[in-house]
């Protein structure tokens, strides 16, 4: 989709469509006080009358009367002024981009609010990310045109002032959405059409492109390398594991140690013979959504150009039962020597990413994140609103929160206190895969984790279990795959 800048003025421009902000409980002020001049107070009318308030995502059309070039407005209620943030401001177009969509118009314009305390690069950045990613809709399975039921949006003009610094935010915002959305594509895919292999040919199709480094290993490899918890959840399926290794390094810098980006790569996890039930196994197919930050991250490096070594780990295997399955009970051997009991063999993330860890960390990186539809429990302890923070080190954490809140991926942190160790500590081996029952489920996992990291390494994990994937449409995210984590990873490599 095209997204122009102009410094046009609002009721000059001709568009089929005009979008302008409205605050709440605020007189009215710009183009929505010009227009509604020229519409003998129409717009205070609906205001007054009408129960139209101005919050955030409300949204209400309004037809001109050729009394400007535009035949309609779309009234795009931006909140009030004291709270608006830029994940405000991303909500509320994406909002109103739908609403152009329900009145079939393929084209509109947008005036950008100027509001105190949002730079109009970052203003610009909101809106294209509101823009592309409050339009994706996953329908690649449609078979036939109208049930598709969507009015394709091929074009959208941002009418500002400072047309430089917003060509600049189009610019990061349409990298940035474009690789969440890249990440949408990969989760929403069902499991019969990806595999490991799908997943690591993905990672190389990325690599070429970008001319990133890029390593394969097969289940042979996996084994002989001694990542006996990744090769014991793959043994069970028919499509065999793979780990994936990419790698992003500017000139010169080839051997400065690398910031670490893992993903969880579970092509698709039925619990093995620990199975889940019905219900709980329907939405399986994105327990490879933290792969998916990582592939999409990696896809959009090379034009983001961060001053840091970036290496991309995906461990990925497929969670079945067969006659070649891991059992409950059985024990393991992690890279690293720690052994595991696979008490659950549903507590399979923290198994392959046990060797993943183990792996990173012997590259003596200056940072690992770890990306993971890790635990059911992080859904009942904080919802949908954010993922689970775990991090050893401060400094690392600061940096996550911050691009938290600059994106809207939002993270809350959890505690790693010694006392959760014990709860994964094993009776017949160094570990077992399961915590106590019931009890600080998301802990646990992270906790697991921790044994596999070395202590003077910055690590932080990510558990996105609840976020990755939504039943309802939410602001930034019709229902399905959300693209969680990748907008949130680029904006920490940028500045880091
Ligand atoms: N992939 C699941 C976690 C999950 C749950 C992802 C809901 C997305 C939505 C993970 O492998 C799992 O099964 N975790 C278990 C751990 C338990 C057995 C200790 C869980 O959360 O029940
Ligand atoms: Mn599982
Ligand atoms: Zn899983």
């Amino acid at each position: 989709m095209q997204i122009d800048v102009q410094a046009t003025a609002p009721l000059r421009v001709s568009t089929p469509c005009l979008v302008i902000p409205i605050w709440q409980d605020t007189k009215l002020s710009g183009p929505a006080a010009n227009l509604d001049k020229k519409l003998n107070r129409l717009i205070s009318g609906v205001i007054a009358e009408d129960g139209y308030k101005g919050t955030v995502g409300e949204t209400r059309v309004l037809y001109t009367q050729d009394t400007i070039p535009a035949p309609r407005v779309i009234l795009m209620g931006i909140g009030k002024q004291a709270k608006m943030s830029t994940t405000k401001l991303r909500h509320a177009v994406a909002k109103a981009a739908r609403g152009v969509r329900a009145i079939k118009r393929e084209s509109f314009a947008l005036a950008v609010p100027a509001v105190a305390g949002i730079e109009p690069e970052q203003a610009a950045i909101a809106v294209t990310e509101g823009i592309l990613l409050g339009l994706h809709v996953f329908n690649d399975f449609k078979t036939d045109e109208d049930s598709k039921g969507q009015t394709k949006i091929t074009g959208a003009t941002l009418l500002v002032e400072d047309v430089a610094a917003a060509r600049r935010g189009v610019a990061y915002g349409q990298l940035t959405a474009t690789a969440n959305i890249r990440a949408r594509g990969w989760v929403n895919l069902p499991s019969n059409l990806k595999s490991p292999k799908f997943l690591a040919e993905q990672a190389q199709e990325i690599c070429a492109r970008n001319g990133l480094e890029c390593d394969m290993w097969d289940e042979t490899r996996i084994q002989a390398e001694r990542m006996g918890a990744l090769y014991a959840v793959g043994m069970g399926s028919d499509n065999p594991p793979r780990f994936i290794i990419m790698e992003y390094a500017p000139p010169g810098m080839e051997k400065e140690p690398p910031i670490i980006l893992v993903g969880k790569g579970m092509s698709y996890d039925t619990g093995g013979y620990s199975l889940k039930p019905t219900t709980s196994m329907e939405d399986m197919k994105d327990d490879m959504a933290g792969a998916a930050v990582v592939l999409g991250a990696m896809s959009a490096i090379a034009e983001l150009k961060p001053k840091r070594r970036v290496i991309g780990l995906v461990p990925s295997a497929e969670n079945m039962v067969s006659g070649n399955a891991q059992r409950p009970g059985d024990i393991v051997t992690a890279r690293n020597g720690k052994t595991i009991e696979v008490v659950n063999t549903d507590a399979e993330g923290r198994l392959i990413l046990a060797d993943a860890l183990s792996y990173a960390c012997e590259l003596k990186p200056a940072a690992i994140i770890d990306f993971a539809t890790l635990t059911g429990a992080i859904g009942v302890a904080i919802g949908q609103e954010a993922a689970g923070l775990f991090a050893t080190d401060e400094a690392l954490a600061d940096k996550i929160e911050q691009a938290a809140e600059i994106t809207g991926d939002r993270v809350w942190r959890f505690p790693l206190w010694d006392e959760y160790k014990e709860h994964v500590k094993g009776s017949i081996s160094d570990l077992k895969n399961v915590g106590q029952e019931r009890r600080a489920g998301a802990i646990a996992g992270a906790v697991f984790l921790e044994n596999f990291v070395a202590d003077d390494i910055p690590w932080a994990h990510i558990d996105m279990a609840a976020v990755a994937l939504i039943r309802e449409d939410r602001p930034l995210s019709a229902r399905g795959a959300t693209g969680y984590g990748v907008r949130l990873t680029l904006e920490l490599l940028k500045n880091w």
